[in-house]
C-alpha cells in the first residue's frame, strides 16, 4: 500500500497499458483521475470495487484547456496531486516516405506535445506541495532507430512503429530528462519508463518475425509495465531522476 492517500493522474487510462497502471496504482491504495478521450474506461468500476476514489475525466491531452481542466478537477476532488503518469499515445506506421505531414504532425502532437502539456499543468501544484512523480511512457524506438529492418523485409515497417513514433518517443525522454533537472530542487523527480512491444490494442498487428527478436521470447504485459512505473513513482525511487528505464525482454539495452 505504498501510494496510501496519494493522488494520481494516469492519461490514457481506457488503453492497455494505462489500465494496467491505473489498476496497479489502485491496489497500492492510491486514488486516481483517469483521462482518455475514449469515454468507457473499463477499469474504473474495478478500482472504485477496491474502495478507491475515481473521477473519470474525458480529456484530450493535446489541448491546453482540456488539460488543466482535468488538473483542476482532480485538485477539487482529492486537494493535491501526487503523480502523473504519462500513457496517452498513439501509434504510426510505415517507412519515412509513407508518413506525410499532417501524420508527422499528429503522432508528434498526440505523444510529446500531450506529455508536455501534462506534465506543466501539474508543476505548479506539486512544487506547492514540494512534493511529485511524473512518470512519462516513452519506448524502445525512441532509442534504438527502430525495429523493423527494411533492408531483409520492407514488409515490417508496414506493421510496427515508424520514424514520427519513435522521433516523437526520443523528445519524450528528453523532455523527462529537462524536468527532471528543473524540479529537482523542489521534491519532483521525473522519469520514464521506455516499453518494448507490449501486447495491446497498439500492437495486435506486430510481425512474428520481429516478435522473434525479443530475447525472452514473448511479448511484454502491460502489468510488467506497471510495475516499473509504479517503482518510479514510489517513494522507493526517490533518488531516482532522469531516468529512461527499459522494459523490453532484453530487446534493446543502454
Ligand atoms: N504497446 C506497446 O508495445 C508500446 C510500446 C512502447 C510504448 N508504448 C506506449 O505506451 C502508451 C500506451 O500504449 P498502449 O499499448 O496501452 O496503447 P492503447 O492504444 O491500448 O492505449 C492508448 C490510449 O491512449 C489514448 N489516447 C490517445 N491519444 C489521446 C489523446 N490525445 N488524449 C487522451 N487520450 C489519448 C487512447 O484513447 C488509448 O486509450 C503509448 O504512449 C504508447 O506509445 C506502447
Amino acid at each position: 500500500m505504498r501510494f496510501n492517500g496519494k493522488t494520481a493522474i494516469v492519461t490514457g487510462a481506457a488503453g492497455g497499458i494505462g489500465s494496467a497502471v491505473a489498476t496497479q496504482f489502485a491496489r497500492e491504495g492510491a486514488n486516481l483521475c483517469l483521462a482518455d478521450t475514449r469515454p468507457e474506461i473499463t477499469v474504473a468500476q474495478e478500482i472504485r470495487a477496491l474502495g478507491r476514489t475515481v473521477i473519470e475525466q474525458l480529456t484530450d491531452v493535446t489541448d491546453s484547456a482540456a488539460v488543466r481542466l482535468m488538473v483542476e478537477r482532480t485538485l477539487e476532488a482529492f486537494g493535491r496531486v501526487d503523480i502523473l503518469v504519462n500513457v496517452a499515445g498513439v501509434s504510426s506506421h510505415g517507412s519515412s516516405e509513407q508518413v506525410t505531414e499532417a501524420e508527422w504532425d499528429r503522432v508528434l502532437t498526440n505523444n510529446l506535445k500531450s506529455a508536455f502539456l501534462c506534465c506543466r499543468a501539474v508543476i505548479p501544484p506539486m512544487r506547492a506541495q514540494r512534493y511529485g512523480r511524473i512518470v512519462n511512457i516513452g519506448s524502445i524506438l525512441g532509442k534504438n532507430g527502430g525495429n523493423p529492418r527494411p533492408w531483409i523485409d520492407r514488409a515490417e515497417q508496414t506493421r510496427a512503429g515508424n520514424v514520427a513514433y519513435g522521433a516523437s518517443k526520443a523528445g519524450v525522454h528528453m523532455l523527462t530528462m529537462f524536468l527532471a533537472k528543473e524540479l529537482a530542487a523542489d521534491g519532483i523527480t521525473v522519469n520514464a519508463v521506455a516499453p518494448g512491444p507490449i501486447a495491446s490494442a497498439m500492437t495486435v498487428n506486430f510481425p512474428e518475425t520481429l516478435r522473434a527478436l525479443i530475447p525472452v521470447g514473448r511479448m511484454g504485459r502491460a502489468a510488467e509495465v506497471a510495475e516499473a512505473v509504479s517503482f518510479l513513482a514510489s517513494d522507493a525511487a526517490a533518488f531516482i531522476t532522469a531516468e529512461i528505464l527499459d522494459v523490453n525482454g532484453g530487446m534493446w539495452g543502454d
